[in-house]
């Protein structure tokens, strides 16, 4: 099944976001303005805002207050993009160049905080103080999860452990507070958001995870990029830390991420790919996600049955699987 089958009942209301999306970062047309609508308009799978209006789904329905945390938290992953292509040195994103390809990369550090600005002064109209402090703190926990990333690139013994920490940082987190603030901005009780905190949590794991392994077996027409710039760039991942532990495949491997390191990312990553895309790590991964998946779905077990609920089930299963 695709995404926007998924997505057909809430067609509004996910209008309503992308008008709202362009309306926040275009309301001036400066540089910035432009840069900014570049990547919004390049299209993306908007997930955290459909898990906004989703977990609302299971409080009182107010979709003005949900479409703006929803916008407000999209803007925040789409600024969080902005730089994260800056420090990956990364040319393209959702099939098009990067703000950094197409301008340069200072104007891509402005066009991140610009959008970080804009994401922050829109939920300045939310009046649920939690609301505020949840993203605060995610928002923290997202830089350290990136400052990890560069901290560890190509370091070749750090542990799967050490992977997972910095996923849920960097990823689960925003996922995970984009449920709990769609029902926390819809007045839900505490026990309700929780499930729904973990049912993100769990599904944000098992989405980076995909994304990892997305960036080792899929296509550039997938996945809006070239494939394996993650080991290009030195980001370890969870199959390349698998293969790792794999006897035979140990040594050639370190041998090909040293040539990579020691090109600064010019080598030929044909030869690391293949020794990590023939090794067991892509099924044990495979099968991480695969847990995430049903820990996220028996976190939806406590909660009514809403026509909500076997949206946010349709969406984990496709996450689990997804090939784009
Ligand atoms: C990309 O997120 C960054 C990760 C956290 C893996 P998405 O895969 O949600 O990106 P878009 O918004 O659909 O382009
Ligand atoms: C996710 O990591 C980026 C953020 C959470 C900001 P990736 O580096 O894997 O994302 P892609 O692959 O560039 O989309
Ligand atoms: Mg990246
Ligand atoms: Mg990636």
């Amino acid at each position: 099944m695709k995404l926007l089958d998924l997505y057909a009942k809430m067609k509004g209301e996910l209008n309503g976001i992308e008008r709202q999306l362009e309306a926040a970062v275009a309301d001036d047309d400066s540089l910035l303005g432009e840069s900014s609508l570049h990547l919004l308009q390049a299209g993306g799978k908007r997930i955290r805002p459909v898990f906004v209006l989703l977990a609302g789904r299971f409080g009182e329905y107010r979709l003005e207050e949900l479409q703006r945390v929803a916008v407000s938290l999209e803007l925040i992953h789409s600024a969080s993009l902005v730089h994260d292509d800056v420090i990956d040195n990364a040319r393209t994103r959702r099939g098009q160049p990067t703000v950094g390809a197409k301008w340069d990369n200072r104007i891509a550090m402005y066009t991140g905080d610009f959008i970080y600005a804009k994401a922050l002064g829109l939920m300045t109209e939310a009046r649920e103080p939690e609301l505020h402090r949840i993203l605060a703190r995610a928002m923290v926990q997202m830089c350290i999860g990136e400052m990890e990333q560069v901290r560890d690139f190509f370091h070749t013994e750090q542990s799967v452990r050490n992977y997972l920490r910095r996923i849920r940082r960097k990823t689960a987190l925003l996922i995970a507070i984009s449920c709990e603030m769609g029902a926390v901005a819809a007045g839900a009780d505490r026990w309700t958001s929780s499930l729904l905190y973990r049912f993100g949590y769990n599904t944000g794991m098992a989405f980076q995870i995909r994304d990892d392994l997305l960036d080792l077996l899929g296509t550039e027409k997938q996945i809006g990029k070239p494939p394996g710039s993650d080991i290009r760039q030195g980001n370890m991942t969870l199959p390349v830390l698998l293969a790792l532990q794999e006897q035979d495949r140990r040594e050639p491997l370190l041998h090909e991420i040293r040539a990579i390191r020691e090109s600064e990312g010019r080598a030929d990553t044909h030869a690391a790919i293949q020794l990590i895309r023939g090794s067991r790590g892509v099924a044990t991964a495979e099968q991480m996600a695969e847990t995430f998946t049903a820990k996220a779905l028996s976190a939806l077990a406590g909660l009514p049955d809403l026509p909500a609920k076997k949206n946010l089930t349709d969406i984990a299963h496709f996450i689990n699987k997804r090939s784009y």
